[in-house]
């Protein structure tokens, strides 16, 4: 008889086994933050039965990040979550996970491009493409949040930025959508890791024939910028810039679908909120920031240790895999008050879903850019809202996003 997978043993592992909170479970998918909770409470550094250990605490996550020693790979060279038979479209050479020099490196190149007058010139597209969204959403009398706004906006941005035809976005928006899953595919049942190998073949054959078109032509997009892109005479080799390109495309698509998706949710439960930023919109960018606490679209990232470590009284050997909850991390009472409450006019909201240290979101100007248009835009432009759907129904993805958000305007 076949040997069970390592999904199929983790399935068959009681609930109390992951302290009532599996994050492969339904349960922690639509609602992970009384689990959470009761993980910080009762175990902050909790071994996992994969033998991985989950931080829970604010402070803890953040000095795990600043000041430790710690690698995004294990002493092997080998990520720790990662498909080992996924090698097209190598997501390792991506630089989240790198380590050291070589990452510097990499980010340097990539910040070069993405900082240009490509990203500063999107605002207009940001807001144009908020703007058409909302006008049909209006004309309609509802939309639904999530397809009309939250994954179209993000899914036409990069696209732009990146330099793939309008044509072609629907197809990146499924590729996107399945390799975002090889954060973690090596949890994941054999059919979803076989479709997350082949959304990375798919990509990497694409962003190969792009970049030789673009090698020969040059234009006014990021993967012609990465071409260009020059520190002290280095150049992204061929290689690595096809995975540079994938990793933006993976990194900026989802996230921001969920920031956009989440944050009208969690100001639509909570209409004072809406009437709180009506009467202030200076309010705007910290209520994007608050969004981004309360209901993070990325649950936790991971590091390795590259010494032991003491924390709480538990020492963690070298090479210890470390998940850090940035979802607990957001709404640790010790840091934030009433940190359940959704609230726009907290002060110092420094939350953790943009992760820290010398990973920390390359992107995170132009994700809260979007933020402010989309949220904002919405807002201030459509009358009441109704939530068609009282269920909520969570995306299987890696990233914690919602499948849906119908709304009827009245
Ligand atoms: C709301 C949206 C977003 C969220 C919540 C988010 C969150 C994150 C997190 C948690 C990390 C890992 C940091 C760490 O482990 O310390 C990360 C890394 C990264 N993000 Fe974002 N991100 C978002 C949008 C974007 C966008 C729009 C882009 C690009 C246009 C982007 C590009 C990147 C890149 C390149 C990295 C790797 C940086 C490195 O390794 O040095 N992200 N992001």
């Amino acid at each position: 008889m076949a040997e069970p997978s390592l999904l199929e043993q983790l399935s068959a592992l009681p609930d109390e086994a992951w302290h009532g909170s599996n994050p492969l479970s339904a349960a922690f998918r639509d609602n992970p933050y009384p689990g959470l909770r009761a993980l910080q409470k009762d175990d902050p550094v909790n071994l996992t039965p994969l033998g991985v250990w989950r931080l829970t605490k604010y402070d803890d996550i953040a000095t795990i990040m600043k000041n430790s020693p710690v690698a995004m790979t294990l002493s092997d060279g080998t990520a720790p979550s990662f498909d080992p038979l996924d090698t097209r479209g190598d997501f390792h050479r991506f630089m989240l996970n790198m380590d050291g020099p070589e990452h510097l490196r990499l980010r340097r190149l990539v910040i070069k491009a993405f900082t240009g007058k490509a990203v500063k010139l999107m605002q207009h597209a940001i807001d144009e493409s908020v703007d058409n969204a909302i006008e049909k959403g209006l004309a309609a009398g509802g939309m639904d949040i999530c397809a009309d706004l939250a994954v179209d906006l993000p899914s036409r941005m990069i696209c732009r930025i990146m330099g793939i035809p309008e044509s072609d976005r629907l197809i990146f928006q499924r590729w996107a959508g399945e390799r975002t899953k090889a954060f973690w595919a090596r949890f994941l049942p054999e059919t979803e890791q076989l479709k997350i190998r082949e959304a990375g073949v798919a990509l990497a054959d694409y962003f190969d024939r792009l970049v030789q078109e673009r090698r020969k032509n040059l234009q006014d997009d990021l993967v012609s910028e990465l071409i260009r892109a020059e520190d002290e005479g280095d150049k992204l080799r061929e290689g690595e810039l096809v995975i540079q390109a994938i990793g933006l495309l993976v990194a900026a698509y989802e996230t921001t679908t969920g920031l956009i998706g989440n944050g009208l949710l969690a100001f639509i439960k909570n209409p004072e909120q809406r009437a709180l930023l009506h009467s202030d919109s200076s309010l705007l960018d910290s209520a994007v920031d608050e969004c981004l606490r309360y209901d993070t679209p990325i649950l936790f990232n991971w590091r390795v240790l590259q010494e032991a470590v003491e924390i709480r009284g538990k020492t963690l050997p070298a090479d210890s895999v470390l998940w850090l909850m940035l979802g607990a991390g957001n709404r640790d009472p010790d840091r934030f008050n009433d940190p359940d409450n959704f609230d726009i006019s907290r002060k110092n909201i420094a939350h953790l879903s943009f992760g820290g240290g010398s990973h920390y979101c390359l992107g995170n100007q132009f994700a809260r850019m979007e933020g402010r248009a989309a949220i904002g835009g919405f807002l201030s432009r459509v009358p009441k809202i109704k939530l068609i759907e009282k269920k909520m129904e969570w995306s299987n993805s890696f990233f914690r996003v919602l499948n849906k958000l119908p709304v009827e305007f009245i």
